[in-house]
């Protein structure tokens, strides 16, 4: 039995138990799904729940169906006591802590095959990745039925996907984007920093300085192919693989036509430093024209 500083769930039964009391009491309940190894950028999307709703679940649960052969399933970090501090310090009122056969029991055979915005990137990469989260959000969404749920614009791929999940299965979730958190040189928060070296983590802040730089080029008006060929270019230079260097449509992914960015853009990328990839992404505005003066 965990000795855990928060109330916590491990089954079905138990998590609904609790929330069924809540709603009783005609309280809303805003969830934050994770896989543990709680940063900041974690807590602020729980706090962002507990700002629009009154009650707040996380869950925590190292999702095997989104980890293909040969990936860090079995060395993704796993601090649980911690966890569980960070979330009662960020004032979450329940942990849900689902084994793998609470989650994928013996004869599980459903999985949630999806397009559009799960197409390329990513999906280019890690082909069984958004079938895994899809599938497994799903799930937690059945299991805790919430009100909103809040997922971080960090994995903008993923948030995205997770809009078109609950649009086309008509699930009743409002979908909040947190913004990302980043340390103070601009990298993005992740979990999987920590697989970083010492030399690698100082290398890895090029990656915000590149998609930054973009950015400003694109909405001074800058040429869409040649802008970024530079930043693929530098990115090249500064890590040691790019999978991906794009700037897509915000709301679509769809790819843009050429010349100047004409819409709100996405900028996003993928690199690799060593055996650890990096992801990350910025807005993109287009170009307004000088400031008549
Ligand atoms: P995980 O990587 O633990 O991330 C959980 C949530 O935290 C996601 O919504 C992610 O976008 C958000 N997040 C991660 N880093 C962030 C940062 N620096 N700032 C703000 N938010 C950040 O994403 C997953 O887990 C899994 O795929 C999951 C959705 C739980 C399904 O298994």
């Amino acid at each position: 039995m965990l000795n855990l500083q928060i109330p916590h769930a491990t089954t079905v039964s138990a998590l609904r138990a609790r929330i069924k009391s809540w709603r009783e009491d005609g309280l809303t309940v805003g969830f934050v799904p994770t896989m543990g190894s709680l940063h900041d950028g974690h807590l602020s999307l729980v706090r962002l729940a507990k700002a629009q709703s009154d009650r707040v679940v996380a869950s925590i649960f190292v999702n095997p169906a989104q980890f293909a052969e040969g990936e860090d399933f079995d060395t993704y970090p796993r601090e649980t006591l911690a966890d569980a501090e960070k979330l009662a310090n960020a004032q979450c009122d329940l942990i849900y802590l689902p084994e793998r056969d609470v989650m994928y029991p013996d004869g599980f055979s459903t999985s949630i095959a999806m397009a559009g915005p799960a197409e390329g990137l990513e999906s280019d990469i890690r082909p069984h990745f958004f079938s895994g989260v899809a599938t497994v959000v799903a799930k937690l969404f059945n299991q805790v039925r919430p009100d909103i749920a809040v997922f971080g614009e960090k994995d903008y791929q993923q948030l995205l996907v997770i809009r078109q999940l609950v649009r086309d299965l008509d699930l009743p979730i409002d979908i909040i984007a947190g913004e990302t958190a980043r340390d103070r040189d601009g990298l993005a928060l992740s979990s999987r920093n920590a697989y970083l070296s010492e030399i690698d983590r100082k290398r890895a802040s090029a990656l915000p300085q590149i998609l930054k730089a973009l950015a400003e080029a694109l909405s001074a008006g800058g040429d869409l192919e040649t802008t970024i060929s530079e930043a693929r270019s530098a990115a090249e230079a500064a890590f040691d693989g790019v999978d991906y260097l794009t700037v897509r449509d915000a709301a679509s992914l769809a790819e843009l036509k050429p010349g100047q960015l004409q819409q709100t853009g996405r900028i996003l990328a993928a690199v690799r430093l060593g055996e650890t990839r990096l992801i990350d992404n910025i807005a993109a505005l287009p170009f307004k024209g000088p400031n008549p003066s």
